[in-house]
């Protein structure tokens, strides 16, 4: 095998992908393997940002969130063109390697180049969690830990005050964040893409909590992208109940942070095991977790397989909305 592999992060950066990169580093130094270091994604390869990642000090992010290579979404790399140029930068350089840490647009782009005839890996990367090959995508603890944070914070204010609460979080429409983070806080409704509620149902909801329940505060995690305005729906519970209510946008904060103990070990063992496929020659596949083992699917299968089983997500939200009429 050739003995220089590059590496990028690409889409949505997550925590625990400097720990991935790390990963791959150290154990490519190991088997005295070059790595490259491409910055800002399939935009970068394309614009031939690759540097040798012997000056970089990759401990040094170990406990920092975000990636430090950077990141970019690239939509120009449908274009096939764009596509040979990205490759060509890596064969002028003697490099047939790469392993991309991304989501599910990363992994198109990892498909292509292994079309091409580069020697491709990729590691499931994305708060969102909707690689449904794999059960865990690197980003999704830490953005589950802050979600968690921030909603626990807000329901200190929110018992006080005897208010109502409806708060967005991210997920690009899959519903890991929304429904795990309801499930860890207790909140009295969760709306996922697969488990929607119109603005008549989380009043009926409201008032029920609130007159029948003896409930202090309401809370509601939502996905993003379901209402047009969250902080509108909250309005309408306000206006139709006469309860204070507030709509609030977790944004940005869940993307970045420390990465918890979880991801720092399991993208470690992504970066680990993505060195040692590439050593035994195998190219085009995907890495992920299942049950507890990493395991290597081809890229195009991974693909190929649907965003987090919406019948699996409605059994789960169904058993815990019973909790909720206790
Ligand atoms: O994929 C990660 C993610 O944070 C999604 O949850 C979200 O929809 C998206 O990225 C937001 O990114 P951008 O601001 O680039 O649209």
């Amino acid at each position: 095998m050739n003995k220089k592999i590059a590496i990028l992060t690409s889409g949505g950066d997550s925590p625990g992908m400097n720990n991935a990169i790390r990963g791959i580093v150290k154990t490519a130094n190991l088997h005295q393997i070059k790595t490259y270091l491409v910055y800002e994604g399939f935009k970068g390869l394309t614009e031939n940002k690759i540097k040798l990642s012997s000056e970089i000090d990759v401990d040094s992010y170990l406990a920092k969130g975000g990636t430090f290579i950077g990141s970019s979404r690239y939509l120009e790399f449908k274009n096939p063109d764009v596509r040979k140029k990205a490759a060509q930068n890596l064969k002028d350089q003697e490099i047939d390697s790469l392993i991309v840490i991304g989501g599910n647009g990363s992994y198109a782009g990892a498909q292509l180049l292994h079309d091409l005839g580069l020697k491709v890996i990729a590691i499931p990367g994305t708060i969102d969690n909707d690689i449904s090959s794999s059960d865990y995508t690197i980003g999704f603890n830490t953005a589950l830990k802050t979600i968690i944070d921030s909603v626990d914070q807000i329901r200190d204010t929110m018992d006080s005050m005897r208010m109502v609460a409806l708060i967005e979080v991210m997920g690009h429409g899959a519903g890991d964040l929304a429904l795990y983070s309801g499930l860890a806080t207790g909140a009295e409704i969760i709306v996922t893409n697969s488990h929607r509620k119109s603005v008549r149902e989380i009043i009926a909801i409201v008032k029920d909590q609130i007159e029948n329940k003896s409930k202090k505060s309401v809370l509601g995690i939502v996905s993003e992208f379901i209402y047009d305005d969250i902080k509108l729906v909250a309005k309408e519970i306000q206006k139709e109940l006469g309860i204070n209510s507030r709509g609030i946008v977790v944004g940005y904060a869940q993307r970045g942070g420390v990465p918890t103990a979880l991801e720092r070990i399991n993208s470690t063992l992504f970066g680990i095991s993505a060195v040692e496929n590439l050593i035994e020659g195998k190219s085009g596949i995907a890495l992920g977790f299942k049950n507890g083992e990493i395991i290597s699917i081809p890229i195009q299968k991974a693909l190929e397989e649907k965003a987090f089983a919406k019948e699996e997500e409605n059994k789960i939200v169904a058993k815990y909305n019973k909790l909720n009429q206790s």
